[in-house]
């Protein structure tokens, strides 16, 4: 599959079949996440199977369905302090914007890559962060930024639309 048919043929999918992936899949998967662009490395990925750990993810996000996953990959971005960046001038972007930044472009990226194995996935953004932090044991530095439910999808959701691209695309200038 091209890259331009994983991007096409993507959708969030929230009904799965009940089929295993291989834990060899995932690795692949995550390996390919790992060399999405990144400012800092500061993703960790906690990949849970637990059918109580997914119902209890599940509930902090008040998201019943997440629990119906057969993998729900819960994204953290590390945010220990770094004496390194203390005095550069974008020390702010790197403790608080590049990590929304490093762990975005690792999801679309696992997600791109699941999609190109017949895997279906869906972020979830929704959610209680102290209590997905407390199931999955995240010490306090590092901070959940988002979960990804994946498995073999159960149906092929329709696109849903797009702004038309007139709409979202400027040339030179915001006019
Ligand atoms: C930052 C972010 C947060 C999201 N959070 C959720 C969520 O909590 N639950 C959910 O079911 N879908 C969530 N989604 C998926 C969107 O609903 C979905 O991508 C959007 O409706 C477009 O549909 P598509 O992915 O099939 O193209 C999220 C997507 C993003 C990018």
């Amino acid at each position: 599959m091209t890259v331009e048919e994983a991007i096409r043929r993507r959708r969030s999918v929230r009904r799965f079949q009940k089929k295993p992936v291989p834990r060899e899949l995932l690795m692949e998967l995550l390996d390919m996440a790992r060399w999405a662009p990144c400012a800092s490395e500061c993703c960790r990925f906690v990949v849970v199977q637990d059918e109580e750990r997914k119902k209890q993810l599940a509930s902090a996000a008040r998201q019943e369905w997440v629990a119906s996953a057969p993998v729900v990959v819960v994204v953290g971005a590390d945010l220990m302090e770094r004496p390194e960046i203390a005095g550069r001038w974008d020390a702010y972007k790197f403790r608080n914007i590049f990590p929304v930044q490093d762990t975005a472009a690792a999801i679309q990226t696992l997600m791109l890559a699941a999609v190109s194995h017949g895997l279906g996935t869906c972020w979830i953004g929704s959610f209680n962060e102290g209590e997905v932090a407390r199931i999955v044991h995240f010490p306090l530095a590092v901070r959940p930024v988002a979960m990804v439910a994946m498995g073999y999808p159960a149906d092929e959701p329709k696109a849903r639309g797009r702004r038309p691209l007139e709409e979202v695309v400027f040339w030179e200038t915001f006019k």
